[in-house]
This record gives structure tokens, C-alpha cells and sequence, in this order.
């Protein structure tokens, strides 16, 4: 049943689609939904965002009604201990604030943590409120025979913050992509070394989750209402050696020490270990070659 639906991206709508799923069949999953902006919005220094094949302008309640269903049935789908990275931003309506907790706290979901994503820009060069160069990204988890705290990170990814700094994607024709750094964060923190896990995104747009996840050899599975969001995924995904960023990212995930080695020396700040300017590799497929190499000959932290 589930075959059907590896390495594929699905053209609807996402509810739709993900009902037809069956249940504890997917690893994690990444996604930024519409964010509900109602079309009318746009900032001073950039345009609005207007998803081709979609409109992204419902009453709130609906569509916060509308995420909690979604959210629900990626809950259903996701194994027990699966996690999912929920995008999405605190907005304004007529001057009161609207929070993505407002509707996340309703899901079945365990918010296992709230992620800064620090765009270094924001959209707006007027002083109604201080700059928001921030977004969110909720780390959602699903228990596994009732434990809700879940296993621990190594400790070469939990050295990473909760504040996630990289600066919104240019280089790609959908209106509003995230950079590729993200989900390969989410996913290589989450799977680590292991491979042939399947990764869900129901709002996948230009693709980037999906990209990840091949990347880090990883099944995926898109979804998304735009049949032109869709043709360009298929077409990127063809094309994953043109990836940038990828070492850069993932040359973040190594640790001098290990939780275990600061523990014993009382060292509480952690360090990455920075990667020697003559061993740079030059393509991310020889980096990842290299990585799969020392993590077969040696335990990596
Ligand atoms: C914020 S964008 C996601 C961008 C994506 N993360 C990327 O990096 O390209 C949201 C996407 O949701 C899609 N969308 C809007 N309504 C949808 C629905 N009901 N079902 C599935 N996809 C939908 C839009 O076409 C858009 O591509």
C-alpha cells in the first residue's frame, strides 16, 4: 500500500491526500504551510506572496481549523517516536496577535520545542512593531508507548541552538521556499546516519524538504496543490547535484567532544569541529562519501 506512494509527489490537497495514507507509516516530515496572509499583505520592502493554484485567504478560524486537521492526520501517519518541523510565524490581524501555539496546542501533537529561524531581513521598513526577522519552526513528536519526552539527540546535532540562523532562499522560482539548510537540519538531526527512512512534507511547494531527504538517502513523500510547484519539484529533484549549501550545513553536525568527554572535563560550552581548509571536499557528494566512510569505520558522536 505504501509503496505506492514512496518518491512520489502527489498533485491536491493536502488533507485529502494525507487521509488516503495509512497510519505509523512515515519516519518525519518538514513543512511550511500558507501562512494565511489573506493576499492583502505585503511589505514594504518585498511583494506579496500569491501561490500559483491557491489562495491563501481564509476567515482565521477556518484556517486555523483547518492546520489542526492537517496536523492531526500527520499525527496519524507518523510512526510512534516520529517527529514532525512545523514552519510557520507569528502574525497580526487588525493589531492582535495571532500565534501559531493558539492552534498547535490543539493537535495531538507534544511541542518538543520552539525553534527561532533568524532570516537576518525582514519584510518591512515600517516601526509599527520592532523588526520581525524571525519565523518559528515547531519540532512536533509523536510518543512511543507513552514516554512523551522521547530518545535524546547525539550530542553533535544537539550542540545546534534553538535559534536557527540562515537567510531566506533567492535562488528559486516559488514565491516563498525555505533555504534547503533547514530540513536537512530537521532530517539529519532526527535520522542521524541512518538511510531508506521516509520523509513526509503535505506543503512541499518548490520541493526543498524532498531534495533533503534524497540527499541524505531518505524516501519522500510531497504533496502540493500546484500542478507547476509540482512539475518543478520533479524536475529539481532530477537535478540534485546543483544543490548549494549542503557541506556548508552539514559540516555543522561535528563535535570536538562528545556529551560524555565535556561531562568528564566539566566543560559545558561545546564546540563544532571546524573542517581544515586543504580536506574541504568539493562536492557534497564526496563530502557525504567521506562522512559514510568514518561512520563505518569508527563511532561518529
Ligand atoms: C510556504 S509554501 C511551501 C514552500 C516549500 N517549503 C519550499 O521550500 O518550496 C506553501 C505551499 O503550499 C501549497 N498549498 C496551498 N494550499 C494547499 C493545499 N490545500 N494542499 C496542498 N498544498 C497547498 C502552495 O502551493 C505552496 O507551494
Amino acid at each position: 500500500m505504501l509503496k505506492k506512494f514512496l518518491d512520489k509527489i502527489i498533485c491536491g490537497d493536502a488533507l485529502r491526500v494525507l487521509k488516503k495514507l495509512p497510519s505509523n507509516s512515515i519516519d518525519m516530515g518538514v513543512t511550511s504551510p500558507p501562512y494565511n496572509k489573506r493576499e492583502n499583505k505585503k511589505g514594504w520592502l518585498v511583494d506579496k506572496v500569491v501561490y500559483k493554484g491557491a489562495t491563501d485567504n481564509l476567515p482565521e478560524a477556518k484556517y486555523q481549523e483547518l492546520q489542526i486537521k492537517v496536523l492531526n492526520e500527520l499525527y496519524r501517519v507518523v510512526k510512534p517516536g516520529g517527529s514532525f518541523f512545523y514552519n510557520h510565524k507569528i502574525r497580526w490581524e487588525k493589531g492582535l496577535m495571532l500565534h501559531p501555539m493558539d492552534w498547535l496546542r490543539k493537535t495531538k501533537w507534544v511541542i518538543r520545542q520552539e525553534i527561532i529561524w533568524d532570516r537576518r531581513i525582514a519584510a518591512n521598513i515600517r516601526g509599527w512593531r520592532f523588526w520581525q526577522v524571525e519565523e518559528r519552526i515547531y519540532w512536533l513528536y509523536k510518543p512511543k508507548r507513552g514516554n512523551i519526552i522521547g530518545d535524546e539527540l547525539r550530542s553533535k546535532h544537539a550542540l545546534l541552538t534553538s535559534i536557527w540562523r540562515f537567510p531566506p532562499e533567492t535562488n528559486n522560482p516559488h514565491p516563498a521556499p525555505f533555504p534547503l539548510a533547514l530540513p536537512l537540519r530537521a532530517i539529519y538531526s532526527i535520522m542521524d546516519n541512518k538511510k531508506g527512512g521516509l520523509v513526509i512534507d503535505p506543503y512541499c511547494g518548490s520541493g526543498t524538504t524532498l531534495v533533503a531527504a534524497k540527499i541524505l538517502k531518505h524516501h519522500y513523500l510531497g504533496i502540493d496543490i500546484s500542478a507547476d510547484y509540482v512539475k518543478y519539484a520533479r524536475e529539481r529533484l532530477k537535478r540534485l547535484s546543483e544543490e548549494k549549501g549542503v557541506i556548508e550545513e552539514l559540516s555543522k553536525h561535528v563535535v570536538k567532544k562528545t556529551f560524555k568527554e565535556r561531562k568528564q572535563r566539566r566543560e559545558f560550552v561545546g564546540r563544532y569541529r571546524k573542517m581544515e581548509a586543504d580536506k574541504q571536499p568539493d562536492t557534497w557528494f564526496d563530502y557525504l562519501a567521506r562522512r559514510d566512510l568514518l561512520a563505518g569505520s569508527k563511532a561518529t558522536n
